[in-house]
């Protein structure tokens, strides 16, 4: 599945020897491979097959456009939340009627925006959001898809920061009073209800939750229908976790992931939404970096790169752990030290690895690779300490091409003035 391998101890992804683009472009940069893009949306969309369903890309995971293309042009879906998402959707060629709409805070620019470009749903994730969709439809004389974004009071385990399917989340409506909801929405002449909406986390990687979540939805959905709401959708949201220390189990997650979705709802006639975003894109990326220097404080080895938390936020702002890795695997000196991976950023918790090992004969200049940076990587970038956003380029076999160029400090500078007031003396 993964299209970054060893060959002959020097890292390629796909055709391309990835020194060979340091050698053109300044570290950090993130680097995707098509094939693994394709590859992911293939497997999963094999898996899914014999049931009606939609893979509705969740755009927040990666936005890069030619990410966003690949996908459509396999007949992925969309699942934005917002409205620069949703247009970077439209642009790269996601049909309309395969975009579906999350999140809590929908603005009146946004709502009205989705509802001249006919996506096929939102989900509704309050009361005021349902009737504010409600009176701008009618507004603009057209009518709104949605679908009510339930929170099945679930906990899916995996770190608290990525958890959006409990009560005291603050996502979707409690299932509790979702029946009631839905009376409501009928009563807007603007409204067409035509599904219902979950998502109770991300990096899951136990079945339970999925299964009980599943299990909830369908119950719930049976007790709709019989109450006369014709619910064409069930959005089951994203959340397939990845292993980020090796390949070997993800297939084999995927798999179960998958036939409990056949099996649970195997006698709906109903379309079954999916929203996967790190499943399609974390293994399609690594962030490369190279060493700056290095220092020992007290026995604890420092390595500083050039990549950190504001290149990847990942482990700053949820633990998260990725293996880092040389470009060029040494053949002598092939001894190896404990290290703490920083970044250049004036924060203590910008640690981009914990206590791994690293070459003890590591150097000033020598390339790193963050594995499995595709997901929530260059999408977090900022540039906090008036710092470059690293740019993203991606391989197509033995081909490669910047994707979005590094936003330089010059180019922020273009969007600040100094105050008039200022100027005077
Ligand atoms: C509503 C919604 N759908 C889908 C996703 C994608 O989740 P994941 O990347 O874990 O598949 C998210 C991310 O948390 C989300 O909030």
């Amino acid at each position: 599945m993964n299209s970054f391998k060893y060959k002959k101890n020097h890292l390629f992804c796909e055709g391309v020897k990835v020194e060979e683009i340091c050698k053109n472009f300044s570290t950090p940069f993130y680097l995707y491979s098509s094939k693994t893009l394709i590859n992911n949306f293939k497997l999963l969309h094999k898996m899914l097959n014999g049931i009606n369903f939609l893979i509705a890309y969740s755009v927040k995971a990666n936005s890069n456009l030619s990410v966003l293309k690949t996908f459509a042009k396999y007949g992925a879906g969309a699942d934005v939340v917002s409205i620069g998402e949703l247009k970077k959707a439209l642009k790269a060629g996601i049909a309309n009627n395969k975009i579906v709409y999350s999140g809590v805070g929908k603005s009146i620019n946004e709502i009205a925006f989705a509802l001249k470009n006919k996506i096929e749903q939102f989900n509704v994730e309050s009361i005021e959001e349902l009737k504010t969709i409600a009176k701008i439809a009618e507004q603009i004389n057209t009518s709104a898809n949605i679908a009510l974004r339930v929170n099945p009071d679930i906990s899916a385990g995996g770190h608290p920061k990525i958890s959006t399917g409990k009560k005291t989340d603050k996502f979707g409506i409690p299932i509790s009073d979702a029946k009631n909801v839905y009376e409501l929405a009928k009563k807007f002449k603007s409204l067409k209800i035509v599904g219902i909406d979950i998502h109770i986390g991300s990096q899951i990687r136990k079945l339970a939750p999925f299964k009980k979540a599943f299990k909830k939805v369908l119950s719930f959905c049976i007790e709709l229908d019989k109450l006369g709401f014709n619910i064409k959708n069930i959005d089951l949201g994203g959340g397939i976790g990845i292993n980020y220390d090796t390949d070997e189990q993800d297939q084999k997650f995927l798999i179960e992931y998958t036939n409990l979705i056949k099996s649970t709802f195997k006698n709906t006639n109903k379309k079954i939404i999916v929203e996967p975003g790190r499943f399609l894109v974390a293994n399609a990326g690594i962030l490369v970096a190279s060493v700056l220097y290095k220092k020992t404080i007290d026995s604890k080895n420092f390595l500083i790169i050039d990549a950190g938390m504001n290149d990847l936020m990942r482990p700053a702002l949820y633990d998260a752990r990725h293996i880092i890795r040389p470009l060029k695997k040494k053949v002598k000196n092939k001894t190896v030290k404990k290290f703490e991976v920083v970044g250049t950023i004036c924060e203590t918790a910008d640690i981009v690895v914990k206590n791994i090992n690293i070459y003890k004969s590591v150097q000033q200049g020598d390339y790193y690779f963050i594995d499995k940076a595709g997901a929530y990587g260059h999408v977090m970038a900022s540039s906090y300490n008036s710092k470059s956003i690293a740019g993203e380029i991606m391989v197509n076999k033995n081909d490669y091409s910047v994707v979005k160029k590094r936003i330089n400090p010059e180019d922020i500078l273009k969007f600040e003035k100094i105050a008039p007031w200022l100027k005077k003396n």
